[in-house]
């Protein structure tokens, strides 16, 4: 397999798979949600592989969202297409994978970039890590399964406070709050989640599976649906705000928001 945006290294059972848009902080764009879309699928089906890491290339950013100059000119319906495609090439698509992934977060995690962790089955993270979902101030709401997974993970009110808030918090945080299961120097990080991907892959591969399908079971009949967030992910970019928010990320300024 080669890749134009992914590097991908296999040795023992263990897949390390590399996001690498680095002068873009590795922010996803379709052609890279594409191909990690392919890796995941071909890495699952190859009975060798027994566990992945995922990580972002370089020391500053693990995914920094979803690339934001590819949709800034998008209605609504490309909007809700955007998310609804999201979901299911990657983004549900990871969550239920029966091949297990280690988020190895070495750097920024935010917007699409954190729910690409949170859609990983364990996360892990470098001291330099931030994390956070800032789509409010771009004018939208996080619009790859963060609204539910997150609120999974850490609770309801912290997630109202990321989201509403739009700000990052540390490794340090995100430890005390569970949203990362490990934090590690940047040094230590693949080493460290590689020996995790090492511990899974000794065990019985059918089981970790099957352990992977029920845990997620438990977790599937949640009120809040995928389809209330494509929607309304969607109707935000009906709005003067989006335009605004995401005119001003890429013009380098700060948004003027009208509220409309
Ligand atoms: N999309 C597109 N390009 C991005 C990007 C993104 N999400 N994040 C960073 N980049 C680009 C920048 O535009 C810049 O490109 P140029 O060099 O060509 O100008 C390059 O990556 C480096 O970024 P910065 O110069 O901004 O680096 P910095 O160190 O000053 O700031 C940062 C780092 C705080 C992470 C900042 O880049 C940032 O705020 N990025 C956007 C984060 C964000 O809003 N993410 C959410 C996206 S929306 C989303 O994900 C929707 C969804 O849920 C589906």
């Amino acid at each position: 397999m080669t890749f134009e945006q992914l590097n991908l290294k296999k040795e023992d059972k263990i897949a390390v798979l590399t996001i690498a848009r680095e002068k873009k902080l590795n922010a996803l764009d379709s052609a890279t949600i594409q191909e990690l879309h392919q890796a995941f699928s071909a890495l699952d089906a190859d009975k060798e592989v027994r566990a992945i890491v995922l990580t972002g290339q370089g020391q500053k950013a693990f995914v920094a969202g979803a690339d934001i100059a590819e949709f800034s000119s998008f209605n609504q319906q490309q909007g809700e297409a955007l998310s609804r495609s999201g979901h299911e090439k990657l983004f549900a698509f990871v969550e239920n994978l029966s091949t297990p992934v280690i988020a190895a977060i070495n750097g920024y995690a935010l917007g699409g970039g954190l729910e690409l962790a949170l859609s990983c089955h364990m996360r892990m993270a470098s001291e330099n890590a931030k994390m956070g979902l800032p789509e409010v101030t771009l004018g939208l709401i996080p619009g790859y399964g963060g609204t539910r997974r997150l609120g999974q993970i850490i609770g309801k009110g912290r997630t109202h406070q990321m989201v509403a808030s739009g700000q990052m918090i540390s490794a340090e945080k995100a430890l005390q709050w569970g949203l990362v299961n490990e934090v590690y120097s940047q040094e230590e990080l693949i080493s460290k989640a590689t020996e995790l991907a090492m511990k899974i892959a000794s065990n019985a591969p059918i089981a970790v599976s099957h352990s992977i399908k029920a845990i997620n079971a438990q977790y599937s009949n949640s009120v809040a649906s995928f389809e209330t967030e494509i929607q309304l992910f969607g109707a935000c970019f009906a709005t003067n705000d989006f335009k605004e928010g995401t005119s001003a990320f890429l013009e380098k300024r700060k948004p003027d928001f009208k509220g409309d």
